[in-house]
């Protein structure tokens, strides 16, 4: 994703520092050119030696070492970076960046770089919600930084609170999303739909599915990388909130539809990957239910959810533009086809589970996206390249 990107990390010295090894090696899996800054601090926690396995670049430190050859001389690293991510970046860093100082290596490099500069503080709690420190990040933030914030959890300093370096791959997800595409979303507002929905039978039970709510997640995390203002409405899964993207966690079919459609007047593209449940409980008990003593089975009754698609598709808006996902076991293309001309929708991404790649599980999918007049079969690939492909063919068709 990251191909003829040239990234620049810079390392200040606090304990997460050990953490930007990591940011360096998935860069390099990701095909950047990584060129690495350290800090004197940061060599007392980690060594070049380990930037320098990793990104086959010699880590540079010093302004004025006569070692290096002029390709690495301050204005040349900035004037060849596409983005530069300071991780993880301490009070001392943010304030002097803040304040137009530039005394080392790392500093005078920021102050000539005219790419986009991402910002990932690491620092104890008490420091971080300094007001000194906050008012360097807003700062910061006026003058175009990009600021990772950091996460709430246990710090190394004993404390528990906000101030953890966020994870290596949030950070990477940032760095794709700043520079890996071109910006053909900018202005374009997007409600993406994820994951399953849970539909509560009691306080202890809920009737589900097994949707993991990789592609949606993907769908939105692509979409933010090409520039559009992405919302997630998200049903409950076990993933990160992808880089630069509004999240609003949901449970139930019914909060799904109530967080979409409220939306809708002000969308221009939505796509709805979760998988909605289509019945839920007619009641939901207070209490736990419990065995009947007697051994006689039991029967549910279960009530009809709201179609939301639907709905969306009665109400469209003129220019918006809908997407729905499909997921068969039989006769795929055929009852896309209905669901697309049923929910009024402008194309319809179908997968069969029962093949090999696709579906809930894994991080592969084969889609075909059918519109009224097209239907494209895209092979076996990633939900990350299908997320980027469906978009395509959106951007195409509208
Ligand atoms: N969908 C929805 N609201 C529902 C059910 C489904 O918005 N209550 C959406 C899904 O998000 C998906 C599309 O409708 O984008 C198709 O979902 P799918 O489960 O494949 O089809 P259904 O329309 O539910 O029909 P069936 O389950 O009978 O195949």
């Amino acid at each position: 994703m990251l191909k003829g990107k040239n990234i620049l990390l810079g390392v200040t010295g606090g304990i997460a520092a050990y953490k930007a090894a990591d940011i360096c090696s998935r860069l390099v899996k990701n095909h950047a050119n990584v060129d690495v800054i350290m800090t004197e601090n940061a060599l007392n926690f980690i060594t070049p030696n380990t930037f320098e396995g990793l990104c086959h670049n010699k880590v540079t430190t010093d302004t004025f070492d006569r070692n290096h050859p002029f390709e690495v001389e301050h204005i040349a690293l900035a004037d060849k970076a596409d983005c530069v991510i300071i991780a993880p970046a301490t009070a001392n860093i943010i304030g002097k960046l803040a304040n137009g100082i530039a005394d080392d290596m790392l500093s005078t490099t920021l102050l000539a770089c005219e790419c986009p500069k991402l910002i990932a503080p690491a620092m104890n709690t008490h420091m971080w919600n300094n007001p000194i420190v906050q008012d360097n990040i807003e700062k910061l933030k006026r003058y175009g930084f990009i600021i990772i914030d950091p996460e709430s959890g246990h710090l190394a300093c004993g404390y528990n609170g906000s101030g953890k370096l966020a994870k290596p791959e949030v950070i990477v997800d940032w760095i794709i999303n700043t520079c890996a595409h071109e910006k053909d979303m900018k202005g374009l507002k997007v409600v993406v739909s994820a994951g399953p929905t849970c539909e509560d039978l009691d306080p202890v039970r809920f009737l589900t599915n097994r949707s993991t709510g990789k592609m949606g997640y993907s769908i939105a995390s692509a979409a933010a990388s090409r520039g559009a203002d992405v919302t997630l409405v998200s049903g409950p899964v076990e993933l990160p909130a992808p880089a630069g993207v509004e999240v609003v966690n949901i449970r139930s079919a019914a909060d799904m539809f109530r967080e979409i459609t409220s939306r809708q007047d002000r969308t221009d593209i939505i796509i709805k990957a979760a998988a909605v449940a289509d019945y839920r409980p007619v009641t939901v008990a207070d209490n736990k239910i419990k065995k009947k003593d007697d051994g006689s089975d039991l029967s549910l009754p279960l009530e009809r959810t709201d179609d939301i698609l639907k709905f969306l598709g009665d109400h469209k808006k003129a220019g918006q533009f809908l997407c729905g996902f499909s997921m068969e076991t039989e006769n795929m293309v055929e009852n896309s086809r209905k669901k697309l001309e049923k929910k009024n929708l402008d194309l319809i991404a179908a997968n069969n589970v029962k093949v090999e790649g696709a579906g809930f599980r894994g991080d592969t999918n084969v889609l075909t996206l059918i519109s009224r007049n097209s239907e494209t079969e895209l092979p076996l690939m990633s939900k990350w390249d299908a997320a980027h492909r469906l978009l395509d063919e959106i951007m195409r068709l509208r």
